[in-house]
């Protein structure tokens, strides 16, 4: 059911291909103008006709197909109203067809990779990471969705001299009971010590790098140490992934590629790429306007970059990508710049397909940084804080819910990620409980609301129904257009955020979805006197529940049956 489709056959502009035609067909911003149309300016040129002329024309000549009702030609644009009772019967056929959950779509035979959250060992979860987590967690989704295979790495920060220090401060002042009981923050504040009393003993520092080294050799103390403090760190954060439904298919981060750089430095050689500097080994990119790509530190060290290198290259030797995606913070800009750089100079004809997927910071309303534990804003916390305040409104408005306990943990985290996840990634985000929660801001409870509204609608009626030609006679009024014009997009909207790697569009769009049904339902009730009708929008509203339901997955937030 693609009507945009069908009306951009029956268009014939002389040089322009249906594809163009297609991608050029546009909603109307106003309904009284139908529910789509062709902007003909950009032909103008090329037919050396007025926009008004070139719509005169078309209008003249297209044979309509069945789904138009009618068509007009309007200052440069030629307006579409659909045939509305056949427009509604297909819709409705087309999403209740695919049952209460949504399946993926067949296979396109593509690999996407996603690397994301991408967390560092022995550091904290912080609110800087629930972007790259919430952004790359549903873009996951949303490629999956569309029949992509998606591949999901977290590219554990877990190489580098700070493992070393960390083992020098765990056997000078750590124990193992306090590591086990308090895991990470336990394991930050030796850190933290460290740093402190290197200050004063230099000692310590040649101590860190004893140990690193140990690592390094693979020492079976050293190495066990490290190992523990990766579980830990894992399964920390593991429970915040599980509240949020976030999975990955790998966990191969810096240190997985120890063994995978030589050969990466090899080739850089043998391609003449590698440049001395100060003892330094690196590539050389004036030509492009940036700084030299560091690969091999002084003392024989890799770094952040020669890692990523060699993870790109067994990335596509691995899962033969189509897209690589990085779900990183702006701030690395610059480095991802670089190393796509460096894989083109390679000669690798994949390197374009390597795409930074940059997001801006995230602030709390008020500027507390600081909690009772520390200096950053843990997510564990954010996330307990939402569903406390979810569960406090939960037991003031509705006491007797059942499972309260599990809808306000699906209300709570879902307000959370519903705010990283509905505004544009680039923008810096100022957070605030309050608007986040709120039931009637645009926000994650406002759509679980209308889902469950839906729900109980449905419930009241009853009965499970199926669309007949006939109930599409009774979904020909504006308000109902207009939701069922929402419905219809759904799919184009999911590809268009995959697109744009921006699951704000599709936040947008379930926003706009829940406000025209809620036009709709000021207007018109569901549950009337009338079988017939009652039918028809009892059709509609189990249609606009599915899609909620399915787009908030998308986006990683649940939607309970009741609230
Ligand atoms: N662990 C890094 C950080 O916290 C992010 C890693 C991103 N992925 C990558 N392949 N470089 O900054």
């Amino acid at each position: 059911m693609d009507y945009k489709r069908e009306i951009a056959k029956a268009i014939k502009i002389e040089g322009v291909s249906e594809e163009e035609i297609y991608a050029s067909i546009a909603v109307p911003p106003k309904r009284e103008n139908g529910e789509y149309c062709l902007p003909c300016f950009k032909f103008s040129r090329s037919l050396r006709l007025s926009p008004v002329a070139i719509a005169d024309k078309l209008k003249a000549e297209i044979t309509l197909p069945a789904c138009v009702e009618s068509v007009e030609s309007v200052s440069g644009y030629l307006n579409f109203k659909l045939n509305r009772s056949q427009f509604a019967y297909d819709s409705l056929c087309d999403i209740l067809g695919r049952g209460e959950t949504f399946s993926h779509k067949k296979s396109n035979g593509k690999t996407v990779v996603l690397d994301y959250s991408s967390v560092n060992i022995a550091k904290p979860f912080h609110i800087g990471h629930l972007l790259t987590t919430a952004i790359g967690g549903s873009l996951y989704r949303i490629y999956g969705y569309l029949g992509y295979k998606a591949v999901g790495i977290n590219h554990l920060g877990d190489w580098g001299t700070q493992f070393g220090k960390l083992i020098s401060a765990y056997k000078r002042w750590g124990n193992p009971e306090d590591v086990k009981k308090r895991g990470v923050q336990a394991l930050t504040e030796l850190y933290v010590r460290f740093h402190a009393e290197a200050e004063n003993d230099p000692a310590l520092d040649e101590e860190g790098r004893h140990y690193f080294k140990l690592i390094e050799s693979g020492d079976k103390d050293a190495t066990a140490l490290f190992t523990w403090f990766k579980e830990i760190t894992l399964s920390e954060v593991q429970t915040i992934y599980d509240r949020l439904g976030i999975a990955f298919d790998s966990y191969a981060g810096e240190s997985f590629y120890n063994d995978k750089m030589t050969p990466v430095i090899d080739e850089l050689k043998a391609k003449n790429l590698l440049t001395e500097s100060d003892g330094a080994l690196v590539v050389n990119l004036d030509d492009c306007d940036m700084p030299p790509c560091l690969i091999l530190k002084k003392d024989g060290a890799s770094l952040y970059a020669t890692r990523d290198l060699a993870a790109a290259i067994y990335r596509q030797n691995t899962y033969a990508f189509d897209k690589c995606l990085y779900v990183v913070a702006y701030q690395q800009n610059l480095h991802f710049k670089q190393v796509f750089k460096v894989l083109e100079k390679m000669g690798k004809p994949w390197a374009d397909k390597c795409v930074h997927v940059p997001f801006g910071m995230v602030s709390l309303e008020g500027g507390a940084l600081s909690t009772r534990k520390g200096h950053v804003v843990l997510l564990k916390d954010v996330l307990d804080t939402a569903v406390e305040k979810a569960n406090a409104v939960i037991a003031e408005k509705n006491p007797s819910l059942a499972d309260k306990e599990k809808v306000a943990e699906c209300v709570g985290t879902g307000a959370i990620v519903f705010s990283a996840l509905s505004t544009a990634r680039i923008k810096d985000m100022v957070f605030s409980y309050d608007k986040a929660l709120s039931f009637e801001g645009e926000t994650a409870p406002y759509l679980q609301y209308a889902h469950a509204r839906c729900a109980s609608i449905l419930e009241k009626y009853g009965k499970s129904v199926k669309p007949t030609k006939e109930d599409g006679g009774y979904l020909c009024d504006d308000e109902t257009v207009d939701v069922l014009s929402y419905l219809a997009r759904f799919d184009a909207v999911v590809a268009d955020a995959a697109e744009k790697y921006e699951p704000c569009v599709l936040a947008r769009y379930l926003l706009d979805l829940a406000q025209a049904f809620n036009r709709f339902y000021i207007d018109h009730r569901v549950i009337t006197e009338d079988e017939r009708t009652t039918h028809a929008r009892v059709l509609l509203t189990s249609a606009v529940k599915n899609v909620l339901k399915n787009g908030l997955s998308l986006l990683l937030i649940q939607a309970p049956e009741k609230m």
